[in-house]
Parts: C-alpha cells; structure tokens; sequence
C-alpha cells in the first residue's frame, strides 16, 4: 500500500470534486483523515518498512498528510462562506405577514350575553340532546297526537319514536323530571325544522329556553323577567308589548314584541309595516305538561319562555339574511 501513496492522493482529489456540502464532506474526512481512516492506516504500515526506506517514504507520507488535510480545511471554509452567504440573503427588513386571529362567531356572543344576564336574574344553564324522544318532543308537551307540527314537513324523524328536537323545550321536561323545583334554567341549544332554507329560516338553528317554576309563580313574574332582560339586552328606552297567543305548552301563552329596531316603530320592509317585531314566546307552563314532568300542579305553577338566537341575533344587528350565520364568510363575520 505504501507504494500507492500517489494514487491515494489522487482519489482523495476525486472524491473531494464531488463534494456538496458539509455533510459529504465529513464523510470524507471520516474515511482519510480520522483514527482508523486511510492516513492513519499509511503510518501504521511505516513501522514495518525497511530501515532504508523509512526516512524517504515517512517524508512522502508527511507530505500527503498535509495536503490531504489543507485542501480539506480549504473546501470546508469555502462551503461555510457560501451558506452565510445564503442566509445573508434573507431581508430582515421586509414587512413580517400578518396572521389572522379569529373571533368569537357572533352567535356565540349573542348567547354568552344572553346567559349573562339570565344568569344575573338567577337562572342557571341546563342542556339536553339534539336527539329527542318524540314523547319529549311533543306528547309531554301536551301537543295532541294529530298536531300538525308532527307531520314530516316540520319534523326530522330518525325512527317512529325518536327525532331531531324541534325546540328546545323538551328539555323543560329533563329538568322537572331531574330537579326539584324551585326551578330556574335556561337551556340553549341547536333546533331542526324540516324547512326550505331562504333568506328567514334554517333547517337548523338556534333557541334558548327559559323555565321557572315554584309556589305562586305568576304571570306578572314573567312579564317582569323579560321585561328586565329586555331593556338589558336591546337597550333602557325600548318599548315592548304582549300579545295572546298560543302554545300547546303554555296556558295562558303571550309573545312578546319589541319596537322595530330600523324604522324606530314608524313601520319598514323588516317589521312588514306593523312597526313591531316579535322577540320570544312565552307563557304559563300548562298544569298537564307539570304532571307529565312529574311536578305537582297543586302545590307548583310556572313560567316558561322561548326564543331563536339567530333571530336575535339578526334583530339586534340589522342582518336580513339568515344564512350569514352559516356561510362562514370571513368578510361578515370580522364584523362582529
Ligand atoms: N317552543 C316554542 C317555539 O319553538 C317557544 C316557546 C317556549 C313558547 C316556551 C312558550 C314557552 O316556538
């Protein structure tokens, strides 16, 4: 081998042409110049040399050592300028991008103001399922067995018995049946109505439902809760009214309106010229729907109240288009 000193300099040369980057290059000092690599190797040989051939090839084994050794330094630093010189490029100058935060979708924050000021009148959050027995959904609710809500045009039916809830009022009966009263809940949640999708309704939206029932609830405890939230929730000077209406579940039943937010009560396109617009249903709860939810209605009367949060949501902020809400379109929601 140590006659081949020459040619392993040469190989050393062409193995060094290839070279990329530092990694490549490690490699190659690994094999040449580490302890076991093919230098070292050479001097391991030189012990067994004649002793007239020792001074001679000793010199010539120097000597391949050295340059081995300098013109790897001499790549190496060649490559550390070269990436330096890479990074350099980068201008630290240039504006950063910017990133988009999120927020809070604006039915969620009609929801959490909501719940705030129900929860400032005493009311605790309760929730029920989306999937719903139909005797939840309607029977306990003292809807008739030919009520026309059943029919399939409302209702999403899964089986015969069960049902995506149409309301959030059975949850009225899950809490009766699990609390006893005093009781005072509200309970949000997602509702389904088997209806077209247009510009004013949603196959799937939103209710928040309210429910107080104790000894000697009365009417004017109902009227006096919503009037409270409100003037909280719309604004101090809003004039509001009660008009009769009806509920399978309530006796006797009210809705309640709000002075037209756009036309200040003069009558527009938003409130069809009445210049009120309807916020909420409420009303006694009905004593059969107290006995269905195993409440006495001797010893206990109630309350209970219903409303959409899209539809609040849309009244309170002046949208007139319902899909907005599910749309995702960043350009309407950043407005919130
Ligand atoms: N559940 C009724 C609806 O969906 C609203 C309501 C709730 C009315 C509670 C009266 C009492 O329209």
């Amino acid at each position: 081998m140590l006659e081949n000193i020459d040619s392993i300099g040469l190989d050393f040369d062409t193995e060094l042409q290839g070279v990329k980057d530092l990694k490549q290059l490690e490699e190659i000092r690994i094999k040449y110049l580490s302890r076991n690599g093919i230098v070292a190797g050479l001097f391991e040989q030189l012990k067994n040399a004649s002793k007239e051939e020792k001074p001679r090839l000793g010199k010539e084994l120097n000597a391949l050592r050295n340059s081995v050794q300098e013109k790897f330094d001499n790549l190496k630093s060649s490559i550390e300028e070269n990436s330096s010189e890479e990074s350099s490029k980068i201008d630290l100058t240039l504006p950063g991008r910017n990133r988009i935060i999120g927020s809070k979708h604006i039915l969620v924050q009609t929801l959490e103001e909501m719940k705030s000021i129900f929860k400032g009148l005493g009311f605790s959050v309760f929730e029920g399922p989306e999937l719903e027995s139909d005797y939840n959904n309607f029977t306990a609710l003292n809807f008739p067995l030919d009520h026309p809500a059943r029919d399939m045009q409302d209702t999403f039916f899964i089986t015969e018995d069960f049902l995506l809830r149409t309301h959030t009022s059975p949850v009225q009966v899950r809490v009766m049946q699990k609390v006893k009263p005093p009781i005072r809940a509200i309970m949000p949640g997602k509702v389904y109505r088997n209806e077209a999708v247009s510009s004013r309704s949603l196959c799937v939206f939103h209710q928040i439902e309210g429910l107080y029932v104790d000894k000697d609830v009365t009417f004017a405890e109902l009227k006096g809760t919503l009037i409270s939230f409100a003037r909280q929730f719309y604004g101090k000077d809003l004039s509001y009214r009660f008009r009769p209406s009806f509920f399978p579940f309530t006796e006797p039943s009210a809705e309640m309106d709000i002075t037209c937010y756009l036309c200040k009560g003069k009558g527009c396109r938003i409130c069809k010229h009445t210049g009120w617009l309807e916020i909420l249903g409420c009303g006694m709860v009905d004593p059969n729907v107290l006995e269905n939810a195993g409440v006495d209605p001797e010893e206990f009367t109630g309350y209970a109240f219903g409303m959409g949060i899209e539809r609040t949501a849309l009244l309170k902020n002046g949208i007139t288009d319902i899909r907005l809400f599910v749309e995702n379109d960043y350009r309407f929601l950043k407005q919130f």
